[in-house]
């Protein structure tokens, strides 16, 4: 008999940690996979589900602009309550710690349907930081059946709370397997950059460094581009307004730092591989860039995903200007000390955690 999965994507980092379960979950004979797009973000999503040729079956068109976290959920929960008596899926899957994720782990516990959580068992410790991921995925967390987890450590927080060992799966992180397919593909960088100089990647998204945090960081990227011509930063802007606006106009005029549209995937995991030193907040380049090598300066003062800082490969750098310029200039300066953080190592995964949740799912499926 044939088993519906729905999987729940809608944001960017959750269609690309999502993109390889789908493709396993499509290769399963006895399993209809269907996609649901929340589109909490629009063009960010759309941007990577066409890079990895998923369609999405059913599309709610959430996003607005600007939007406010209540505003956000209440229009998920209507949306997605809908949705799924309309589907009856026989499990719901969905990955991360976004709003879409909490809301549609609660839409599911409403209906008393299955669901399972991909990248399960991150924890800071501090609801309020990351502000609101970490709520989000504490409720996502409570509320699910099964728990997919990336590391030992994930698993070992998922126990500390009481979770079942027989419902944790210690599968690796789903981003590895899509990293490791795209890098396979060596595509290219569709920015143009010179050749001789060292490229510094840079991103920045999250809602705690909104506002002064955020403008510091703009000051020390800048005062990096101006002490060190023979750089080149290249920083793809996030679209939230809170982040767009203030990045083009802190750092619009300084001529090594090349501000761009987000990249399509492909073309991102290129700028990982061409850069010397990345420079971010986001989760998931925090996961990318230690297995192809690269060092990562983390725009936070706490993270969720300690092992690669254990390994001495990526560190906390938080928003102050003078400790990023400071940090960042010592691995410009010191090859030693770069190349003690440069040493590529996969702490978050083998590349088969897709494969790992698409077993666990058939064997409940044919139970
Ligand atoms: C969201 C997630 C965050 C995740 C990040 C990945 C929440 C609360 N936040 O943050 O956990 O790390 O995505 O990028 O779930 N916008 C666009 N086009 C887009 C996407 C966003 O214009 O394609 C703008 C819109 O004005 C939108 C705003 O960004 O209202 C904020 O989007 P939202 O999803 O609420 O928050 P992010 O900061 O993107
Ligand atoms: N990414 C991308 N294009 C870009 C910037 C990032 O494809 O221009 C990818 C990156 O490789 C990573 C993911 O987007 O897999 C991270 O998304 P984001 O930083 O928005 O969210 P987070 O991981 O912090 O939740």
């Amino acid at each position: 008999m044939t088993r519906k999965v729905l999987c729940i994507v809608g944001t960017r980092p959750e269609a690309i940690k999502m993109a390889p379960v789908i493709n396993a979950l499509k290769a399963e004979k006895n399993i209809e996979c269907r996609v649901l797009a929340t589109a909490q973000h629009r063009g960010l999503l759309d941007q990577i589900l066409k890079g990895f040729a998923i369609n999405a079956d059913l599309d709610l068109d959430i996003m607005r602009p600007n939007q406010s976290l209540a505003a956000l959920t209440s229009r998920l929960l209507r949306e997605l309550d809908g949705v799924l008596q309309a589907e009856k899926p026989d499990v719901v899957l969905a990955q991360g710690d976004t709003t879409t994720v909490m809301s549609a782990a609660l839409a599911c516990f409403y209906l008393r349907i299955p669901f399972g959580h991909v990248e399960a068992g991150l924890r800071t410790g501090d609801l309020y930081n990351p502000f609101p991921e970490e709520a989000n995925r504490v409720i996502a967390g409570k509320l699910a059946r099964w728990h997919f987890a990336p590391t030992q450590g994930a698993v070992a927080n998922l126990l500390g709370e009481g979770v079942a060992a027989s419902d944790i799966t210690l599968t690796g992180n789903t981003v590895i397997d899509a990293l490791l397919m795209t890098a396979a593909q060596d595509s290219a960088l569709t920015v143009p950059l010179d050749a001789h100089r060292r490229m510094v990647l840079v991103t920045c998204h999250r809602r705690e460094n909104f506002g002064e945090p955020f403008q510091d960081i703009c000051q020390a990227l800048k005062c990096l581009a101006e002490r060190n011509p023979d750089i080149q930063i290249l920083y793809p802007v996030h679209p939230n307004p809170n982040v767009k606006d203030v990045a083009h106009q802190l750092l619009g005029r300084t001529p090594n730092i090349i501000l761009c549209a987000p990249l399509d995937y492909a073309p991102f995991v290129a700028a990982i591989k061409r850069s010397y030193l990345i420079i971010s907040d986001s989760g998931g380049v925090q996961e990318e860039a230690p297995a192809l090598g690269k060092p990562v300066l983390v725009l936070r003062t706490e993270t969720e995903r300690p092992e690669a800082v254990d390994l001495g490969v990526v560190k906390l750098v938080g928003a102050n200007r003078d400790t990023i310029v400071e940090q960042a200039q010592h691995l410009l300066d010191d090859p030693e000390a770069y190349q003690g953080m440069a040493r590529g190592v996969s702490p978050y995964g083998d590349g088969r955690a897709a494969t790992r949740i698409a077993d666990v799912l058939r064997q409940h499926l044919q139970s």
